[in-house]
């Protein structure tokens, strides 16, 4: 190799480290995900954004002690086609701060114990009684890719399948349908949990924590003034939170007795995100701020 080569080799080995380095500890990279570039204050974790095929995708706030996410934020868009079949992926970063960029899928054998003691794994989940609950749903996305990257463990809280397949799935609907009806410019999404007040569910050996409920709110600041009835109110920004215990208390969320027995217990509120805000302080401890100036203002 000529000098001049090697020297050039070395340049590109440099900045592929660059763009690599960047996935874990900073949201720079990701930024536009976050109405006004703003990520949510108030919450305390490890930023990552979440690259698949070499392109980031979304952002996440990750728990290395709860070894599960706080929020992940992302721009909702119409999706198309079904949803994918693709593998569960970890993020080699959490366990290797040098390794190579963008997620990766789970190897068919044993995982490495880095990987293991830094981040949830497959093990967790199965033959457990909860199901992987995406933060950031595949149902909100156009592209494929885009879809694919939301099946990553730091993308997933160990969720009821009376929540995940019942009204949680109906609130990621609705989300949906009103977006993709009504929202005229971008629509920045972020979805989070509530741990419990003292912090003692797990799934495994003090492993993965499990949350009491999940959260989620929407900024759309450019939308359609002619809403329905039903949809004032729903604009710029509205929010819910949703039951993962159907033991919890009824002061956040109220249980409806008439729910059918699968889903009974795993009720969602739909409320405004002051009151997300409140709830959120409430248990954290501490001011939380999801979006810019609450949603108010231009894009
Ligand atoms: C899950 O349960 C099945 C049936 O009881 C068992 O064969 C399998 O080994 C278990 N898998 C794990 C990862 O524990
Ligand atoms: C999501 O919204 C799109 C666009 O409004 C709609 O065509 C589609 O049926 C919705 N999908 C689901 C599962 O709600």
């Amino acid at each position: 190799m000529s000098p001049p080569t090697a020297v050039l080799v070395l340049v590109l080995a440099a900045g592929r480290w660059l763009v690599c380095a960047a996935d874990v500890g900073d949201f720079s990279p990701c930024l536009g995900v976050f109405h006004r570039a703003w990520p949510p204050k108030g919450l305390a974790g490890t930023p990552v954004c979440q690259r698949y095929d070499n392109q980031y995708r979304f952002a996440t706030l990750y728990s290395r002690r709860r070894r599960s996410p706080w929020f992940s934020a992302y721009l909702y868009s119409p999706p198309e086609g079904k949803r994918p079949t693709t593998p569960w992926k970890f993020e080699p970063q959490l366990a290797y701060p040098g390794a190579g960029g963008g997620m990766v899928p789970f190897p068919p054998g044993p995982v490495d114990q880095n990987v293991v003691a830094s981040q949830a794994v497959e093990h967790d989940y199965i033959n457990s009684t909860f199901s992987r609950g995406h933060l950031n749903p595949s149902l909100q996305h156009r592209s494929h890719q885009d879809r694919c990257a939301t099946f990553t463990l730091t993308n997933v809280v160990p969720q009821k399948e009376g929540s995940n397949d019942g009204p949680w799935a109906a609130l990621e609907q609705a989300v949906n349908r009103t977006l993709g009806a009504y929202c005229l410019g971008p629509a920045h999404v972020v979805t989070g949990v509530v741990p419990y007040r003292s912090d003692d569910r797990w799934l495994g050996d003090r492993r993965v924590a499990v949350p009491e409920y999940l959260w989620s709110a929407y900024c759309c600041p450019r939308y359609d003034g002619s809403l329905p009835v039903e949809l004032r109110g729903a604009f710029p920004t509205h929010a819910a939170v949703g039951r993962n215990d159907p033991n919890s208390g009824e002061e956040i969320v109220p249980v409806d007795p008439t729910a059918k027995t699968p889903f009974r217990g795993f009720d969602v509120r739909t409320m405004t995100l002051g009151t997300l805000e409140e709830i959120l302080e409430d248990r954290l401890g501490g001011a939380v701020s999801v979006f810019y100036e609450q949603c108010s203002g231009p894009e």
